[in-house]
């Protein structure tokens, strides 16, 4: 990963000298000690109004002893969200350049936010650029980097929040990582070591290996592994920062590291996209690194199963039929439909193992719910419409948005068939749909929420805080569900 920037708070003296950023709205009142004849006249001159996110930079500015002014546009200042601060921290982040810059925020919750931002806009992933190879990347490297001094109200409790706020920022650059890192680097075992590398937060880790799953009678995710050379893995991952005898909240994830589709081959054109169709266990990672670096004062469990998908001679093929942990059968007619059949085995391991509060999963699960959502929104498909309710609401903080999608009846008979209790594909409509049904048969009575993030976990586009391929798409989402309703 390249350098991030570096974060510190400091009271809000302003620098003699150096560069300083200061934000604005459209009435331009800038502290005394800036507005000065010259500098109004630049900005005049610059045309800045203080319009939402447009920002100008003046070099030594007249009446300073600064190096260089940058002004950002607040927009109107009632208007302003939380997610807004990220926005303008990323936005400064990539403007500002090399070196050290002095940034005047005095309110220290935006402060906070701001430095969030600015750190995950920075976020490259870039480790595969030798020297020899991307010579412009070299020189950066070079340089000093980017040091980022927040002057605010008070910087203690800046300090104090950042420790939090760092951790969610780590959080999500984890699941990036994962989801950006290449399937011959990151296979199922390399997957569950770095799962494993959260006990050093204090998450108790437990990696489950084929033997383990076979003994379980976990054959729906058992039969996606048997194609693939790299053996497949579980890991559980569990924190406890909750009342002791409090049921656990669980987030479960799909980590198909890489989907060929198996012997219903897909089509090669995009098949490289097909490294991130680990996004779901990426976020439940990230998370549980969120929540463990930050202490959260909940029970909660991560577990992500891991397996690629692969074409060999000894892989499932279409019209087989499987027997999954929960005793139900499956006839796999196509086997590039395997994120769900990991996750039957997943969600009900979890609920024999755990009895959790509520299981989210994510999963990269769909192309047909980018046919429906886009990349704007991740389908959400529930049984509970309490725990939907708090997510979009979560959501609309943090501005990782969901739509909620129907599921009924009629569509779950979409998958009976004659040969086994259900078959791994609904028809030609409603693939997203018939997709969540089945899932919904290995979650009994639990409160879920299955999040479909094909759309969202990767190739998403590019955002003030997000310029990566991978997104880290749901890992602030969840962090902010469970810190909103579910901490003591
Ligand atoms: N991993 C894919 C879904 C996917 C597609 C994720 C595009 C990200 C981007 C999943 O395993 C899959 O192949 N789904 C099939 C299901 C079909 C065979 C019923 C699909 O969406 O085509
Ligand atoms: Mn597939
Ligand atoms: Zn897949």
């Amino acid at each position: 990963m390249s350098r991030l920037p570096t974060i510190t708070f400091a009271s809000n003296d302003l620098p003699e000298e150096g560069n300083l950023a200061v934000l604005s709205d459209k009435s331009l009142t800038l502290p005394d000690a800036l507005a000065g004849e010259g500098v109004n006249r630049a900005l005049d001159v610059a045309k800045f109004e203080g319009s939402k996110g447009k920002s100008t930079q003046i070099l030594c500015p007249a009446d300073t002893a600064l190096d260089k002014l940058i002004v950002l546009g607040t927009g109107d200042l009632n208007d302003l969200e939380e997610q807004d601060w990220l926005n303008f921290g990323g936005k400064l982040q990539s403007i500002i350049g090399e070196g050290e810059t002095s940034i005047l925020v005095p309110d220290t919750h935006q402060a906070v936010a701001m430095a969030q931002g600015a750190v995950l806009s920075a976020y490259k992933f870039d480790r595969y650029k030798t020297k020899s190879g991307g010579k412009k990347d070299d020189k950066k490297k070079s340089k000093e980097g980017q040091s980022l001094t927040f002057l605010t109200d008070d910087p203690k409790a800046a300090k104090k929040a950042w420790e939090a706020a760092s951790g969610i920022v780590d959080g999500v650059m984890l699941a990036r990582d994962l989801v950006n890192e290449p399937a011959n680097v990151l296979t199922p075992k390399d997957f569950a070591k770095r799962a494993k590398k959260l006990t050093k937060l204090g998450c108790k880790v437990t990696v489950l290996h084929g033997k383990d799953m076979d003994k379980l009678k976990m054959g729906a995710l058992m039969g996606v592994a048997r194609g693939s050379r790299n053996p497949p893995r579980m890991a559980i991952m569990e924190w406890h920062g909750g009342e002791k005898d409090d049921k656990p909240i669980a987030f479960i994830g799909k980590g198909v590291t890489f989907d060929t589709g198996g012997i219903s081959l897909k089509p090669g054109a995009g098949m490289g996209d097909m490294k991130g169709d680990m996004g779901g266990a990426a976020a439940v990672t990230g998370l549980m690194h969120a929540l463990a670096a930050r202490k959260a004062k909940a029970n909660v469990v991560g577990i992500i199963g891991l397996v690629e998908n692969m074409p060999d001679g000894d892989a499932q093929r279409p019209g087989d039929i499987v027997t999954s942990m929960s005793g139900q059968t499956i006839e796999i007619l196509n086997t590039d439909a395997e994120g769900r059949l990991v996750l039957a085995d997943a969600l009900h391991y979890c609920r024999e193992e755990f009895d959790p509060k509520f299981m989210i999963n994510l999963a990269t699960l769909t192309g047909a719910i980018l046919v429906a959502l886009g990349k704007e929104h991740a389908g959400l498909f529930s049984n509970d419409d309490d725990l939907s309710e708090q997510l979009s609401a979560a959501g609309k903080v943090t501005h990782e948005k969901v739509w909620r999608m129907p599921l009924t009846k009629a569509y779950d008979k979409l998958i009976d068939t004659k040969n086994a209790d259900m078959k791994n594909i609904g028809g030609r409509y409603a693939g997203s749909i018939t997709a969540a049904q089945f899932l919904q048969r290995y979650v009994g009575d639990t409160p879920w929420v299955h999040l479909d993030i094909a759309g969202t976990a990767m190739d998403s586009g590019s955002s003030d805080i997000n310029s990566s391929w991978a997104s880290g798409w749901g890992v602030r989402l969840l962090d902010r569900l469970v810190a909103d309703n579910y901490e003591s």
